[in-house]
């Protein structure tokens, strides 16, 4: 898992999903990975006092419009071998930062996305937020809802298992497309197998 590298994306309002984030990042690290994470903060964050009922953030979330955010000055994409995205559920949806966020990244992230979201309650918000993705031309092997971050432990463990894997297939592609040509050039092409 040397030189393999993962991007950790979230937005959190009031601390959770970035607890998850860094379980995940701790995760990784204790296997070799290098993992880099980038808090999303609003330019205008809504205040926190009764956050359900904050018409700002209600009409940002059930409208879908973009949102200013900072946070990831210094990603690139390309950098990374696999991406993690995670956000809170807000009225059955991620928050609005993470909307704009995938929008804004939309053709720009080719690596294999896995996706995470926190919520009160146990439902298919990461299904929902997976599909979404894909159909954004997004590449998302893996998807899990963390409802707290203690309780879910095991969860979260077997998330981060998941994007190992997908880190090691990575790196087994890599290897074999690194072969050096002296190699390459004794295997038999195909077009000689079928003659
Ligand atoms: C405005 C608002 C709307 C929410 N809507 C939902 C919801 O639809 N379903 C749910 O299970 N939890 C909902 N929650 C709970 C959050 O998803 C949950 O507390 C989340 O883990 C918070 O993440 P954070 O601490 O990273 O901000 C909502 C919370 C807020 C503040």
């Amino acid at each position: 898992m040397m030189y393999m590298r993962v991007a950790i994306i979230y937005y959190s309002k009031t601390g959770r999903t970035r607890a998850v984030a860094m379980r995940i990042k701790k995760k990784l690290e204790e296997s070799g990975v290098v993992v880099d994470t980038y808090e999303l903060r609003l330019d205008r964050e809504y205040s926190r006092r009764l956050l359900h009922f904050n018409p700002r953030l209600i009409y940002d979330t059930l409208s879908s419009r973009a949102v200013e955010f900072g946070g990831i000055r210094g990603f690139n994409p390309g950098a990374y071998d696999v991406v993690v995205i995670g956000s809170p559920i807000w009225f059955g949806t991620v928050a609005p930062a993470i909307k704009t966020f995938i929008r804004k990244f939309k053709g720009k992230i080719r690596k294999p996305v896995a996706c995470f979201t926190t919520a009160n309650i146990r439902s298919d918000y990461s299904l929902k937020f997976k599909r979404v993705m894909e159909s954004m031309g997004y590449r998302v092997f893996l998807h899990e809802t963390i409802t707290d971050p203690d309780a879910d432990n095991e969860l979260i463990s077997r998330f981060a298992e998941g994007v190992l894997m997908a880190l090691k297939a990575a790196e087994k592609s890599v290897l074999s497309q690194t072969t050096p040509y002296s190699q390459r050039d004794q295997r038999p092409s195909q077009h000689t197998n079928q003659e």
